[in-house]
């Protein structure tokens, strides 16, 4: 093993202007203050936010490679083409029982702004009550809806949509913040005829199906327009596009190392109690380990997937699964990995009668390689066309059973209020076809993300276990029933020709969810933060681990819930709080004097 000499010379932190390298080597010894482990969606805005403060010296270490210059993930529409490529970790699932056995692809960012830099960029905080619950489960008031609003605040910068149409009545801008870092925008106006109709359906069903004029209050219920992370530029605002910006990446004190696989964490020889402030670094399977250690804090923001993978091959884990693999405890906790909390989710596609409604001259994008060249023209030469979008639909509709639902009655209810959803359809078109994406928000099943080796290398065991609660199935299934519903309005007649999948008996219909069930990518809960004196959870209210000093998380793992919501809004909340936090903790204090550390 290579230990790198921690750095006498204090000066070293002012070396040359560039401060991203792609290998641990290149890296200069510094006095690391902060060593945030997975530049990703949390990670990249923890990074930023910390370095506002020029005493602190902070480190990032990424798996992945550098966003720069990435244009499947620069342009919004190009983005499910980073999938299953190097900027995806390319997880499947164990079998799932409740998907006939079948496994699933698991995609994950492996880029410098992590999941931020693929996913597709729906822009939703979720119920305030949500939030609430997280209050009430953490006993931190500070995690409330109302005590979360500034950091709502400081993330979001909502811009023009790159057509600059009028965008009135479609979001309540007192509801935004225009002074944040990551860019939102409404849709550009790409298929009026279908927005239209899809408001009409909505006017004319009411109900459940009512207008809300902005999902994003606190309170979703209802169809909505969606509102999505890309600029007035026309461009996918990333973790890393917008909280490490070029300004930010010139600061002195923030340094990123990209393609650095961290393998482990570790104690830190000489420090009191358990102390965990070291990292293990690996490039490949068989070279040699570097060690390098924080003076302040380590935080892993490796995700939900990495951030337990992490853990457990440090020994940080269940006792008797860690011996069983032949890894030494050295903090049993059995709660790593468990509650894995997903949403699942499938296309429900609707058959459009031909020239009963315009379809816009982008219909046969997705087979047309002339199609997708002037398309790439446009998205060029002035940001117009549909490749300034990923989401083909425009609308969401947020749904709840009925309160007196027999469903509700036999299982309870595992969403956080009347005023949460259970079930999500994204609406609108997509190739010739009408489309409701469904999302299951509220689930009541758990899964876990567990290992099968001692070796990091080897990927870790992902299972969602979705449907293993018959919750989660009865309620999707009535989803299925909400979406047929609302292809019914009779703005629908003669347009929307009927379901393209044969299942109307509940069997059948079981029968299609188990079949084209795929994941929401929604995980989180495997780090979770409980109260301080819970009998689970891994982390405290502050986001440290329980019974450890030094190490922190911070990304969607520690959320215990998952939101009725997609989640990287909360991502981005969680990493807010924290960059307060830390900065907050570490105000006063000064450094480590170096001697301390050489005589270890
Ligand atoms: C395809 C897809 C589409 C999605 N669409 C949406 C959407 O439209 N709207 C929405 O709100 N949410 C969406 N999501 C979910 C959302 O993006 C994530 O919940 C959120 O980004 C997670 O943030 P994070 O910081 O927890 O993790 P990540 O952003 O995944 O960050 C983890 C980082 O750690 C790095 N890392 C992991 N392990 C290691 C290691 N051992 N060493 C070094 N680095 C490591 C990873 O490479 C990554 O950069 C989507 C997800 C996917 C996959
Ligand atoms: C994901 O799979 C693609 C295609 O096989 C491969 O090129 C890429 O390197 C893989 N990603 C990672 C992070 O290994
Ligand atoms: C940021 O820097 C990169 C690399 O130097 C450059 O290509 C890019 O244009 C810059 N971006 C902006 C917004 O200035
Ligand atoms: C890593 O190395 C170990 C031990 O040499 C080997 O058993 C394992 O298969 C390797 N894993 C990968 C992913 O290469
Ligand atoms: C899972 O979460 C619940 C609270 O939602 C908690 O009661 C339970 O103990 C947790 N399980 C583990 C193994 O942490
Ligand atoms: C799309 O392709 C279909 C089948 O090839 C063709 O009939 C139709 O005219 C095309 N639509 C547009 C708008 O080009
Ligand atoms: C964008 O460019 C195309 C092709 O040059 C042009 O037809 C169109 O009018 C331009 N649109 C705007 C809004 O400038
Ligand atoms: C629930 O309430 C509605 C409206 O009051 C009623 O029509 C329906 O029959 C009730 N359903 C059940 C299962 O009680
Ligand atoms: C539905 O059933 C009809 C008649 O059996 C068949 O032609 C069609 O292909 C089926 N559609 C799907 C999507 O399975
Ligand atoms: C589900 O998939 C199985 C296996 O591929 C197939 O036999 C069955 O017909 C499918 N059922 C439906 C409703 O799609
Ligand atoms: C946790 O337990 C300790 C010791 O019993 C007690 O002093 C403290 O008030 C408790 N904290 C909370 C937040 O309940």
């Amino acid at each position: 093993m290579v230990f790198l000499r921690l750095a006498l010379i204090l000066g070293l932190g002012s070396v040359g202007l560039c401060t991203t390298y792609s290998t641990i080597q290149d890296v200069p010894n510094i006095k690391w203050d902060f060593i945030i482990v997975g530049g990703g969606t949390a990670g990249s805005a923890l990074a930023g936010r910390l370095t506002e403060n020029p005493k602190f010296d902070v480190l990032v270490i990424e798996a992945g490679p550098t966003n720069e210059g990435v244009e499947d993930s620069i342009i919004p529409g190009l983005g499910p083409k980073t999938l299953s490529t190097r900027y995806d970790w390319n997880f499947t699932t164990v079998p799932q029982q409740g998907l006939n056995g079948r496994s699933i692809p698991y995609q994950r960012g492996h880029l410098l702004g992590g999941t931020s830099s693929v996913n597709g960029m729906v822009y939703t905080r979720g119920p305030a009550s949500d939030y609430d619950r997280l209050a009430r489960i953490s006993g931190d008031s500070g995690w409330s809806w109302e005590n979360i609003q500034s950091y709502l605040m400081k993330n979001e910068k909502l811009e023009q949509p790159s057509d600059n149409h009028d965008v009135e009545g479609e979001l309540d801008p007192t509801m935004h913040s225009s002074m944040g870092k990551v860019a939102v925008t409404l849709p550009n106006d790409l298929s009026p005829a279908i927005d239209a109709a899809t408001l009409q359906a909505s006017k004319e069903l009411g109900g459940d199906f009512q207008f809300n004029i902005d999902m994003n209050s606190g309170k979703p219920l209802g169809v909505g327009w969606m509102q999505s992370t890309i600029g007035h530029d026309g461009t996918r605002s990333s973790s890393a596009t917008s909280y490490l910006d070029n300004q930010t990446r010139g600061r002195k004190n923030l340094h990123i190392v990209t393609d650095t696989f961290v393998t482990r964490v570790l104690k830190t020889p000489g420090a009191k109690g358990l102390t965990i402030r070291s990292v293990e670094i690996r490039s490949s399977n068989a070279s040699e380990a570097v060690i390098l250690t924080a003076f302040k804090e380590v935080i892993l923001a490796s995700g939900t997937i990495g951030t337990p993978h992490i853990l457990l091959h440090s020994g940080i884990g269940d006792e008797r699964d860690l011996k069983a693999l032949n890894i030494e405890t050295v903090l049993h906790n059995p709660s790593v990995g468990r509650n894995f909390t997903d949403h699942p989710g499938f296309f429900i596609p609707f058959s459009l009668a031909p020239n009963s409604i315009d379809m816009g001259p982008w219909v046969n994008l997705s087979t047309d390689p002339a199609l997708q060249a002037q398309a790439l023209y446009l998205w060029k030469t002035n940001r117009t066309g549909p490749y300034v979008q990923y989401i083909p639909g425009h609308h969401i509709a947020w749904l709840r059973l009925p309160e007196n639902s027999s469903i509700i009655k036999q299982f309870g209810d595992p969403s956080s209020s009347q005023e949460s959803a259970h079930i999500e359809l994204m609406l609108g078109m997509s190739g010739r076809t009408y489309n409701a994406i469904l999302l299951m928000v509220s689930p009541a099943s758990r899964g876990s993300l567990t290992i099968k080796s001692n070796n990091p290398f080897d990927n870790p065991l992902i299972d969602p276990g979705y449907y293993s609660s018959q919750f989660d199935l009865l309620t999707t299934r009535e989803g299925i029933k909400s979406a047929v519903k609302f292809s019914k309005a009779p703005v629908w007649e003669n347009v929307i020709t009927g379901l393209l999948a044969n299942a109307t008996t509940d069997a059948e219909i079981d029968a299609f969810i188990r079949n084209n069930t795929v994941s929401g990518l929604h995980p989180v809960g495997t780090a979770a933060m409980s109260s301080v004196n819970a009998s689970w959870g891994v982390v405290d209210p502050d986001l440290l681990v329980k019974r450890v000093s030094g190490l922190r998380i911070v990304d969607a793992s520690v959320l215990p819930y998952v939101p009725s919501a997609h989640t990287q809004v909360i991502a981005y909340v969680v990493a807010e709080r924290a960059a307060d936090m830390i900065k907050d903790k570490w105000r006063d204090v000064r450094a480590s004097s170096p001697l301390l550390v050489l005589q270890q």
